[in-house]
């Protein structure tokens, strides 16, 4: 069952709401994230036609990365959609969309089964209601397309570390979470019609802390993790 983060804290960083969290991190965001979280994991994945894909959906797009990802990897048009105008801005500055709309993640301004793919990257673990985020996903894609959702590790929340990030101030800055266990993925999206392909996890390994040995506190642990859906 989906939890509050707040029962598992241990870092008490400052937290503040999606829309402030994401204003201020969009000043720097696209220096300040690592992509081994994301880009690396997607990269694994073996059950995505990348390359074939006509029309993509970015949920919780952000300054646009995953866009720009999806992109050199073959998606003829990507459109994005987020509910920070701020990460927007810079999503709209790169140039990889091919519309851009402000709004959550659950009432998503685009048409039925449009999609061959919607992706979603880092951005459920701010969501509260993760069932609408996957019957959203699943009205946007047609018969036969996938759903791809990455995020941030419930085992790093759980273990009471926030999203968080240090601002140009020099403090750090949480954005509130919450904590979607697998069994609440998996009922939330079978609910909505969507099968399991493939699933993996991104752990801190040995090259990672050679990089960022900060990053030693959480050594051989899962930080995110990766899941690709199919519409039935
Ligand atoms: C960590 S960023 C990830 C951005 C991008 N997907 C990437 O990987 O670079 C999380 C994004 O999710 C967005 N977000 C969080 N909750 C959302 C919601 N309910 N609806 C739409 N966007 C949301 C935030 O505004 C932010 O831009």
């Amino acid at each position: 069952m989906s939890e509050r983060f707040g029962k598992y804290d241990q870092r008490q960083y400052h937290t503040v709401d999606v829309a402030a969290g994401y204003a201020e991190w969009a000043k720097i965001y696209d220096r300040s994230v690592d992509r081994r979280l994301d880009l690396d994991l997607l990269k694994t994945l073996e059950n995505v036609p990348w390359g074939i894909l006509e029309n993509a959906v970015d949920l919780g797009c952000g300054t646009g990365r995953i866009g720009a990802w999806l992109r050199r990897r073959g998606a003829v048009r990507v459109a994005g959609l987020d509910r920070s105008p701020a990460m927007l801005k810079r999503a709209a500055r790169k140039g990889r969309y091919a519309g851009l709309a402000i709004g959550d993640v659950a009432r998503a301004p685009f048409a039925d089964a449009h999609f061959d793919l919607a992706i979603s990257v880092l951005a459920t673990c701010h969501v509260a209601d993760i069932r609408a985020f996957y019957g959203e996903a699943a009205r946007l894609v047609r018969p036969g397309g996938y759903v791809v959702l990455v995020d941030y590790h419930p085992f790093m929340l759980v273990r009471g570390i926030p999203t968080h990030f240090k601002t140009e101030a020099g403090t750090q800055l949480a954005i509130k979470n919450w904590v979607h266990f697998f069994e609440d993925h998996v009922a939330a999206a079978r609910a909505c019609g969507l099968a399991l392909l493939e699933m993996r996890e991104r752990m801190v390994d040995r090259a990672w802390i050679r990089a960022k040995p900060g990053m030693g506190s959480i050594a051989n642990e899962p930080v995110s993790f990766a899941m690709v859906w199919r519409r039935e």
